[in-house]
């Protein structure tokens, strides 16, 4: 702040400036600054308004936080009556609704000769949330209800006040001294899908869909539960209002975008019903791609003077019309779930419907993802449940209606037995290590053992095997894998390297020519780079990037297929989960002798042969440690014993008077470090784990001397605040694989530092300091720039 500014004048700056980004964000679509820089902003004025508590308002941006709960909601009269619309499902309905807007008017019919009479409209989306009033005096945003009965509804003051995009005050000036904004307060489609994860990440029911999200968020008596919710606002209308505003609806939503009010950008006006109609096949066109949910567009007779001439009728405006799309949800009877093998043998339940009709597509099947989902839905066939459809995606079951459960219900029950091959199905299990102890746990995913001997697994692997992205054998398509399958010519990968021209053209569809180039496409795929016949294998989680990965890093199939879980998690990425499917992959026997018989009929990969260079920075000797999960040995504990040892078998074999020495290792800790390794069975396998890099050559005393080649050796960065598309640890493994160190604290030694948001003191002392500070955005373009291990 420069001196001779007040804290209130900076404060002042710093609101108006806030605001301006939010106008230019929310209203303008048109961001005007990196998130990073907002923040600072945001950061800046928080602590401003915490030294001066006494400058805090109730409009600064900072209060957008909710407040004291309530007890309950209090009522408000709507002076204005917030009004319903009248349905259009068909053409007719809307041919009917602008004959009569005609008629009211007194507008000749249109004849031969043009289109003399047409009415023009407004064409907005139909927001599927909740109606709102926002009511302003003076500029000042004094009251949020929500619609109620249209006569009286809930005063939510607070909760309004918490939803970004509704300005607190409006912006510019002639806004009437009293105006009553309405609108739809809604959820989008992202911020949902986010809420849902959440919700289920902590055990709460989920929500149906985001309307319901919405209203749930909106009618929370604590404010801070709306705030936490992705809520914004779209204004469509005035109810109350004490001054000039302009004579056509479009004018006025306009006037309310420029007092700092979102509007809908899908806004248009049309002139005649024909131009209607074009607007809602546009707009039905793009209703997947819009990132928040509709149900419909609304027409409004464009001109305010026109709209008074026709009024009202019942509760519902003569101007006004919601021309419906066909509803996306419906409810039917669930009449049985069988069982689907997929590629890695997961088994999915699938749900057989009665078929009924949704937006237009009949639908008989839904799928239900994994039995946590049965159990999270509480589904029993027979149930009377709600099926949902939107744009390509596999229809889904949201729910049931309990009321409609019959008596003979049944349970869903996983078979014990793979439905295609008879082979034991098992649950999957999941792996954690904490604390230096693996614990495992029960996925929710069941899968058929029977692997390649199952025709279902069988059949798949072998699609997935010749696609495009894997050996790419052009010609075999599924229904062709199929026959082959089933006329039990290939029962593995490899057998497809010796099918005969004898064989093929026996197939249907097949003749002399398509033979050969069958045979052809085959032999072309024999050289395949390690990265795609890894991925081609099919092993269960690893997809075409952990291919590459593994092939850069390792450089060899007999390397990959070796090395230890505990080895593959020093790759950036991947996780236990991973390491050991791969691992187990490698050490079946059917796979084994797969992988052989591939090589034995002249299956040539384009090996790197080399171990990347690289992957030697990301092994060193604290990160073994801190990776066996020692109880109260944490990263730093586990740098300074590496520090003072020197080499594990140093660490394994200190005494408790030796590890006493180690400069801030706590009593616990050391005591704990000694309980782990007095089990031999921990010592073996931290040998066995070094031995194996120090094999593959990543080991920590050649890391100076091989970080000294990489592109950040000799740098030292910090990571501070949250990274929205990394962890902090996927962040730190990538800039040591650059050759970076990466610190925890910041000093006059730091190269650079990146924040996100959230970065509190480190940040301040890089700006202290003069630092060079990037935002996660600069620091992704940073590293693309860069070549390191685990990106190409
Ligand atoms: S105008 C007098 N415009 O639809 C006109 N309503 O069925 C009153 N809605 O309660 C509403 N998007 O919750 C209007 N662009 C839009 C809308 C919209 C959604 C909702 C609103 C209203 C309901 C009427």
């Amino acid at each position: 702040m420069p001196s001779a500014q007040t804290a209130a004048e900076r404060i002042a700056e710093l609101r108006s400036e806030i605001d301006a980004h939010n106008y230019r964000y929310y209203v303008l679509d048109e961001p005007s600054v990196p998130d990073a820089e907002y923040d600072r902003l945001f950061k800046e004025l928080k602590a401003l308004e915490a030294e001066h508590p006494e400058l805090v308002t109730p409009e600064s941006p900072t209060q957008r936080v909710g407040g004291e709960a309530l007890a309950t909601f209090g009522q408000v009269r709507h002076e204005v009556p917030m009004l319903s619309l009248g349905n259009a499902f068909e053409e007719k309905h809307l041919v009917d609704f602008d004959r009569r807007v005609r008629e009211g008017l007194d507008l000749p019919a249109g004849d031969l000769f043009g289109a003399g009479a047409e009415v023009e409209y407004s064409c907005e989306p139909k927001l599927d949330g909740l109606a709102v009033s926002l009511l302003y005096e003076n500029g000042h945003l004094v009251r949020g209800a929500t619609r109620g009965d249209g006569s009286t509804g809930e005063d939510i003051s607070a909760n309004v006040r918490t939803v970004r995009n509704i300005p607190l005050k409006l912006h510019g000036t002639g806004w009437p001294a009293v105006l009553e904004v309405r609108g739809e307060i809604y959820m989008p489609k992202a911020g949902f899908e986010a809420l849902n994860a959440r919700q289920l990440e902590s055990g709460a029911k989920p929500f149906a869909n985001p309307r319901n999200a919405a209203a749930g968020s909106l009618r929370q008596l604590d404010s801070k539960i709306t705030a936490s919710r992705p809520l914004e606002l779209c204004a469509y209308g005035v109810g109350r209002s004490d001054g000039e505003l302009p004579d056509t609806h479009i004018g006025i939503l306009n006037a309310l975008k420029s007092w700092g009010l979102p509007i809908s950008r899908e806004l248009k006006l049309a002139k005649g019903i024909a131009d209607c109609w074009a607007y809602y096949d546009a707009i039905g066109e793009k209703r997947d791609a819009l990132p928040y949910e509709i149900d419909g567009v609304v027409f409004k007779v464009n001109s305010v003077a026109q709209q008074r001439e026709l009024g009202f009728r019942a509760r519902e405006p003569r101007w006004a019309i919601a021309h419906k799309f066909p509803a996306r949800e419906e409810v039917t009877e669930l009449l049985d779930v069988e069982f689907q093998v997929g590629r890695t043998g997961a088994i999915t339940p699938v749900a057989r419907l009665k078929p009924v009709q949704v937006a237009g597509v009949t639908v008989s099947n839904a799928t239900l993802h994994n039995m946590d989902e049965v159990a999270r839905l509480g589904v029993m066939i027979g149930d009377t449940v709600i099926v949902r459809r939107a744009g390509d995606v596999i229809p889904q079951i949201l729910g049931l209606i309990p009321e409609r459960r019959p008596a003979d219900a049944r349970a869903v029950q996983v078979p014990e037995q793979c439905p295609v091959c008879g082979s034991a199905v098992e649950r999957t299990q999941l792996i954690k290590r904490s604390k230096g102890r693996e614990s495992v746990s029960e996925g929710s995913i069941y899968r058929c053992v029977g692997r390649l001997a199952c025709q279902a697994q069988l059949k798949q692997a072998i699609i997935h095997f010749v696609s495009r992205r894997a050996m790419d054998i052009d010609g075999l398509g599924d229904k062709i894998v199929e026959q082959l399958v089933d006329r039990g010519l290939v029962n593995s990968p490899a057998d497809l390297y010796c099918l005969t021209r004898e064989q093929v053209i026996e197939l249907e569809g097949f003749a002399e020519i398509s033979t050969r180039n069958l045979l052809n496409a085959i032999d072309a795929s024999r050289k395949p780079t390690l990265a795609r016949f890894i991925y081609a294998l099919g092993i269960p989680d690893v997809g075409e990037e952990t291919a590459k990965l593994l092939a850069r890093a390792l450089g060899s199939l007999e390397r990959i297929g070796r090395a230890l879980p505990d080895v593959l998690v020093y790759l950036p990425e991947i996780g236990l989960e991973v390491a050991h499917e791969i691992h187990s992959f490698f050490e079946d026997e059917h796979n084994r002798t797969v992988i052989t018989q591939l090589r034995a009929r002249g299956v040539e990969l384009q090996e790197e042969g080399e171990l990347h260079p690289e992957f030697a920075a990301c092994a060193t000797l604290a990160g073994l440690i801190d990776k066996l999960n020692i109880p109260f040995i944490a990263s730093t504990g586990a740098q300074r014993l590496a520090d003072r040892f020197g080499s594990l078998d140093a660490i394994i074999s200190a005494d408790w008077l030796d590890l006493r020495q180690v400069e801030r290792l706590t009593e616990k800790a050391a005591r704990s470090l000694r309980d782990y390794f007095d089990h031999p069975e921990n010592a073996r396998r931290a040998r066995q784990i070094e031995a194996q890099l120090r094999e593959f050559g990543m080991h920590w005393q050649s890391e100076r001397k091989q970080a000294a080649g990489l592109p950040l050796a000799g740098q030292t960065w910090v990571l501070t605040g949250t990274l929205e598309t990394m962890s902090r640890d996927e962040g730190k493994a990538r800039l040591e694989a650059l050759g970076a160190k990466v610190a925890g604290s910041v000093s006059a030694k730091t190269t650079c530092v990146v924040a996100g948001p959230g970065a509190g003191s480190k940040l301040a002392k890089a700006n202290e300091l003069g630092l060079e500070v990037l935002d996660e955005e600069v620091f992704l373009e940073r590293l693309a720039g860069l070549k390191g291990i685990g990106r190409d």
